[in-house]
């Protein structure tokens, strides 16, 4: 009876799928309430000890992300948006809503609340610190662009001006974000923090993608009133990180010397890598002496007046001079 019911409703074509479906179950040995749920042998380990503070480290660049793209989209930073994420750290200098257009606000909201979702993951997985002292201010960022042009842009630049400001302005941090996990990546045990690395990676690696696109797009756009286009200014700016990292290149600008672009044939350089177009990767030595804008990991300043939080950028903060 149930089953006369049964086949009155499904068609000949629906049953041959779910039995095919069913067949496919049978065969990989699994249940449908199992089907997505991606299983681990028992002895793996989900998180390492070892791994904490490498991916907390990462923290400090997340902290200065979320706070200049919430700010840059809307005005309001974590303090609004989650107020816990920031663990008692002081709010941010100088940062503001940027002068936008309709397309870039939508962009770098949406950036702002991916960091903050990358927060949540970190601190949930296992643990934070508190958001670590940050200078966003116009000045900060006019002196990074005077460091890498070699003299005073005038007038000052800023950031918050508009649209290409603001995207140049970009260009300086979610790269920082990107090679530092990479370089991450071969000390970590724990599958579960491999999984969330992999999961930051991605996103981050899209974010400096979108940015390096758009800013490609208006490669040969010259920056009112400096006289420079985009492409020196990504050029400038990858030399100046490239320099205060002191390991050789591991940045590049959007158009380079053929003999950097993919395979030596092609000086179009919409994302940056090394000879085999794999990504470059920064120790947090590295990414402090760039981001303290002193090329020392012990001396801070920049965008952290204060340094980075967490055990690594600590211990590293009081090595000897
Ligand atoms: C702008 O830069 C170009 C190329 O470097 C140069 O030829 C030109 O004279 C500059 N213009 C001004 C107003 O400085």
């Amino acid at each position: 009876m149930a089953s006369t019911t049964f086949a009155n409703v499904i068609s000949p074509m629906k049953l041959s799928f779910m039995f095919l479906l069913m067949s496919n179950m049978a065969l990989f040995g699994v249940s449908d309430d199992t089907a997505c749920v991606v299983t681990y042998p028992q002895a793996w380990i989900k998180v390492h000890p070892q791994d904490v503070d490498k991916i907390q480290f990462a923290l400090n660049l997340e902290f200065l992300e979320a706070e200049f793209f919430l700010f840059g989209a809307t005005g309001f930073g974590l303090d609004k948006n989650a107020p816990e994420l920031a663990m008692g750290g002081p709010p941010p200098i100088g940062v503001r809503k940027a002068n936008l257009d309709d397309v870039t606000e939508r962009i770098i909201n949406e950036f702002g609340l991916e960091e903050v979702g990358h927060l949540k993951a970190i601190i949930e997985t296992l643990g934070g610190f508190p958001r670590p002292l940050l200078d966003l201010s116009s000045q900060n960022f006019a002196e990074v662009m005077d460091d890498a042009f070699g003299y005073k842009l005038y007038p000052p630049f800023d950031p918050y001006l508009n649209s290409i400001n603001y995207m140049l302005a970009s260009y300086v941090i979610p790269y920082m974000g990107l090679v530092g996990y990479v370089g991450t990546n071969p000390y970590l045990k724990g599958y579960k923090s491999k999984r969330l690395l992999a999961g930051l990676l991605g996103v981050e690696s899209g974010q400096d993608a979108v940015i390096r696109t758009y800013l490609y797009e208006r490669v040969d756009l010259v920056v009112h009133p400096y006289n420079q286009t985009v492409a020196k200014f990504t050029d400038r700016i990858s030399q100046l990180r490239n320099r205060l990292a002191g390991c050789g290149i591991k940045d590049e600008g959007l158009i380079v010397p053929p003999q950097l672009g993919a395979e030596q044939r092609t000086s179009s350089n919409v994302l940056a890598a090394n000879e085999l177009s794999l990504s470059y990767d920064r120790s947090p030595a590295e990414i402090l002496r760039v981001v303290y804008g002193s090329g020392k990991e012990n001396v801070p300043g920049g965008f952290y007046p204060n340094g980075g939080n967490g055990k690594i950028a600590q211990d590293l903060l009081r090595s000897p001079k």
